[in-house]
């Protein structure tokens, strides 16, 4: 059957891989992202990625266009751009996906990122730095998470709908200043009382917390090399995770058979919480 699937953040690294594998499946994938034309250029290199190599395992999409693709014998992959960290663009993804497909199987939440990154340390007041940085994090992974659920909500398939949240390594370890990883974990009680309320349902909630992820737009460049030498050894493989690593377990959480598996947080970092 073919599911109509969600994705926030749709258009780069953990949830681009995310929805390729799913258009591999035949789904029809619905990529959501603040910027048009990334969006745009993802649909058309899944689409173009999966009707030249149908059978492949992806998710390592490349190529060029623009437009809406739609893959060969696969899943249609559209787009809306929309900020969802604000009531009116999760509203509009709602209008969209309602007018259009009637229902949501799968919400993939993925979209976020650490407002703290590549903000100068020196520039400022620290004390309206650190408002500005608690405050952008809760806006970029709390609400853009919770607006969407809550506006995709009564449009999710029952029984057999799924949603996922994209927490982080953060959420256990801490981020540093603390802004960034308190929002992750603020998603993990989000994820067990929607699990709780939608339970009855028959429709599941769970998040991942990937651990570095490298290849994708994260970091904006600030990832300085003895840091990435750092983050990897404390894995217990010795490897950056790759988006493909969250990807296959966000698509098994979303499977009809992983229907008994709700309220968890499922860690995806090689390791790399217990570390070395
Ligand atoms: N990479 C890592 O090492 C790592 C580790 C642990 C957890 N994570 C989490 O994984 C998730 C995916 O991140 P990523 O690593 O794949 O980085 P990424 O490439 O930067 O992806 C983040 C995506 O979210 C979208 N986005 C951000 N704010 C948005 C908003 N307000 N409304 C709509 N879309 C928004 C961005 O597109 P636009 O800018 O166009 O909106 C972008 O496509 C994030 O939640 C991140 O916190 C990443």
């Amino acid at each position: 059957m073919s599911r109509v699937v969600v994705i926030s953040g749709g258009g780069t690294g953990i949830g681009r891989a995310t929805a390729e594998l799913f258009a591999r499946g035949g789904d029809r994938v619905v990529l959501v992202g603040r910027r048009a034309d990334p969006l745009k250029r993802t649909a058309d290199e899944i689409a173009e990625a999966v009707r030249q190599d149908p059978g492949g395992d992806g998710p390592h999409a490349v190529g060029t266009g623009t437009g809406v693709g739609t893959g060969v014998g696969t899943g249609e992959v559209t787009t809306i751009a929309a900020d969802v960290s604000e009531t009116a663009g999760a509203r509009h993804v709602r209008d969209v996906v309602a007018e259009r497909f009637g229902r949501v199987d799968v919400l993939v939440n993925s979209a976020g990122g650490n407002a703290a990154l590549g903000s100068p340390a020196g520039s400022g007041d620290p004390l309206d730095r650190t408002a500005e940085h608690w405050l952008g994090n809760f806006r970029s992974n709390v609400l853009t998470a919770v607006l969407l659920t809550e506006a995709l909500r009564d449009l999710l398939a029952s029984p057999g709908g799924r949603v996922v949240l994209v927490s982080s390594i953060a959420a256990y370890r801490g981020s540093g200043s603390g802004s960034y990883a308190a929002s992750k974990a603020a998603l993990h009680p989000y994820t067990y009382d929607l699990a709780a309320a939608l339970g009855p349902r028959d429709v599941t909630v769970n998040a991942v917390a990937p651990g570095y992820v490298a290849d994708t737009e994260f970091f904006r460049g600030t990832l300085a090399p003895e840091r990435e030498r750092t983050l990897v050894g404390q894995t217990l493989n010795g490897r950056a995770g790759v988006p493909g690593d969250v990807a296959r377990t966000v698509h098994w959480l979303a499977a009809p058979e992983s229907g008994h598996v709700t309220a968890q947080i499922i860690q995806v970092n090689g390791g790399a919480e217990r570390g070395r």
